[in-house]
């Protein structure tokens, strides 16, 4: 009898043992993100696998420590940063756990944050200072500073106030983390996390020198994060003019009429799907990361968003009177208003302008290389994703200009601060603005760019004789009467 008992009992725990053995297998093989019906909701919070997966590195989203640690951040390192990530010019809505672009996914039986495309493509609009803010996605996310937002997580990451203890104390009394992830708190995910954030803080210093001018709000540099992070080059042995390559971030709505288009600032590449992905790998994602049928949703719903229509006053007059100098002077490069609609006017839409003519900044240009675009061609190298389209520029593209309104500032590297502003001479153009501040300029197309800080935000002083601000040349229709500029302006709000 007890002899039976006792067998009963060893087989118990040997099962119980298996059963435990393969939940642990399960779970910690599990790659789950948290998922959304709604496609609006999968733009803003849904993963496309930029969460740290096979390796821990990537250029700026896969850099960010577990989700219990980064939540816990901001109250850790409080005085960096007092108001929350919003200080960075993220966006938060009630009853979130995670700032708009932040995705989460349980990979390796950890949760991760990951960034998505909202993060650098979704922003707000106010019509005065009092109103509530308006989130459209798809716009520049112009408030953005996403370079003080790295150097904040790599520094609080760093920081003797993170220990297990402090993301222990900060815990919700419900709904906290998995017993797993408890026990990798207390033996070792910190130590482990301080390796990763100096090896990659050391890869990308070069980027993030004092010596190298800000990005600021609503800017990133393109590729010199990756080809530190990515392609593992030494970036202290690049010239040093080729760091500098701030560019604003773009609108992504009407994909469609834009296929075949050579875009990117620089017209690098004609492909919408490369530039989705190769904007994925800017996220963070890796080729072994890389979450494709969530990447699929929102390349299909990007594919035929609608550009915002422009909510204020039109004089419908004036803009007729615009229309026909806008067609003398623009659409042969710009399209014109009935682009929204899929409709391509103009040769050279879509082609890029030779940096002699169009003049503007050439350091963005510059920081794209010939051996940076051969090195893109061997991520992906064995897959049908494999890049085949990036090409060495010498110039800037000619964009289609729907919804521009909502795209300022402009020009690749945000020098010019209004619409009215880009039809003046370069030289009578403001050399030092605020960038990051959401209410909207109905006369000069535009965000208020005069205002230094509000709402607890500090916003980017912007000055044109940095290396990389450059405010010159795009001189078309510059030499019009004031009376001429005001009707394109107008015609412009029709876009
Ligand atoms: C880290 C910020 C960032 C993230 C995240 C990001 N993008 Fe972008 N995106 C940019 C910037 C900056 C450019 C302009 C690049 C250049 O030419 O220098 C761009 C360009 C693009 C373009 C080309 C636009 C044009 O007309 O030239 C598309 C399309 C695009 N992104 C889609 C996406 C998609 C889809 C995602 C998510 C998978 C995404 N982006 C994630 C910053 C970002
Ligand atoms: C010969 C081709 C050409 C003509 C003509 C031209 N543009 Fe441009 N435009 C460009 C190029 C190239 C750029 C990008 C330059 C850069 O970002 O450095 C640009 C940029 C712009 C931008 C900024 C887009 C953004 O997203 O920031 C606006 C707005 C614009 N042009 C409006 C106009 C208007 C209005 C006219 C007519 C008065 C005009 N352009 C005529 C080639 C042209």
């Amino acid at each position: 009898m007890i002899r039976r008992a006792l067998t009963f009992l060893g087989l118990a725990a040997g099962v119980g043992g298996l059963v435990a053995g393969i939940w642990a297998v399960v779970s910690l093989t599990t790659d789950r993100p948290v998922t959304y019906e709604p496609i609006e909701e999968h733009f803003k919070y849904g993963s496309i696998g930029s969460e740290p997966g096979g390796r821990l590195l990537s250029p700026i989203g896969g850099a960010l420590p577990p989700y219990w640690v980064f939540t816990a951040l901001p109250s850790i390192c409080s005085d960096k940063l007092p108001n929350g990530y919003a200080t960075f010019g993220f966006i938060t809505e009630k009853g979130r756990d995670l700032p708009i672009g932040v995705s989460r996914r349980r990979r390796l039986g950890i949760d991760h944050v990951g960034l998505n495309c909202a993060v650098c493509h979704t922003g707000t609009i106010r019509d005065t200072p009092t109103a509530a803010p308006r989130l459209v996605l798809g716009m520049p996310a112009h408030r953005l500073d996403l370079q003080a937002f790295v150097q904040f997580v790599l520094e609080c990451s760093l920081d003797n106030r993170l220990t297990p203890d402090a993301i222990k104390g900060r815990l919700p009394k419900t709904g906290g983390p998995s017993l797993f992830e408890r026990v990798l708190l207390d033996f070792g995910l910190i130590e482990r996390l301080k390796d990763t954030t100096l090896n990659l803080r050391n890869r990308i210093a070069p980027v993030l020198a004092e010596s190298v001018p800000r990005w600021g709000r609503g800017r990133v540099d393109t590729f010199n994060p990756y080809k530190s992070v990515q392609f593992n080059w030494d970036l202290r042995k690049l010239p040093p003019s080729e760091l500098v390559g701030a560019s604003d971030y773009p609108s992504i709505w009407n994909q469609k009429p834009r296929e075949g288009m050579h875009l990117h600032w620089d017209g690098d590449n004609d492909s919408v799907d490369e530039r989705n992905l190769s904007a994925a790998l800017g996220a963070g994602v890796t080729p072994v990361t890389v979450d494709h049928d969530n990447l699929k949703r929102v390349r299909d719903w990007i594919w035929s968003l609608p550009a915002p229509v422009y909510p204020y006053p039109i004089d419908r007059e004036l803009a007729s009177r615009g229309a026909p100098l806008y067609g003398q002077l623009c659409a042969n490069c710009h399209a014109d208003h009935r682009f929204r609609d899929g409709v391509v006017s103009g040769a050279r839409v879509g082609q890029v302008e030779a940096i002699d003519t169009i003049g503007t900044d050439p350091y963005r240009l510059d920081s794209y290389t010939p051996a940076f675009a051969s090195n893109q061609y061997g991520l992906y190298p064995d897959s049908r994703y494999r890049f085949s389209h990036f090409r060495k520029t010498n110039g800037y593209a000619n964009h289609p200009l729907d919804g521009i309104w909502l795209r300022a500032p402009y020009l690749h590297n945000g020098s010019v601060p209004t619409m009215r502003d880009l039809l003046e001479p370069p030289e009578s153009r403001p050399t030092a603005f605020y960038r990051g501040y959401d209410v909207y300029d109905q006369v000069r197309l535009g965000f208020v760019a005069t205002v230094a800080e509000a709402d607890g935000q500090v916003f980017t002083r912007y000055d044109t004789s940095v290396p990389g601000n450059a405010n010159t040349g795009h001189v078309y229709g510059t030499t019009l009467s004031d009376d001429d500029k005001r009707a394109i302006v107008e015609y412009l709000k029709t876009f």
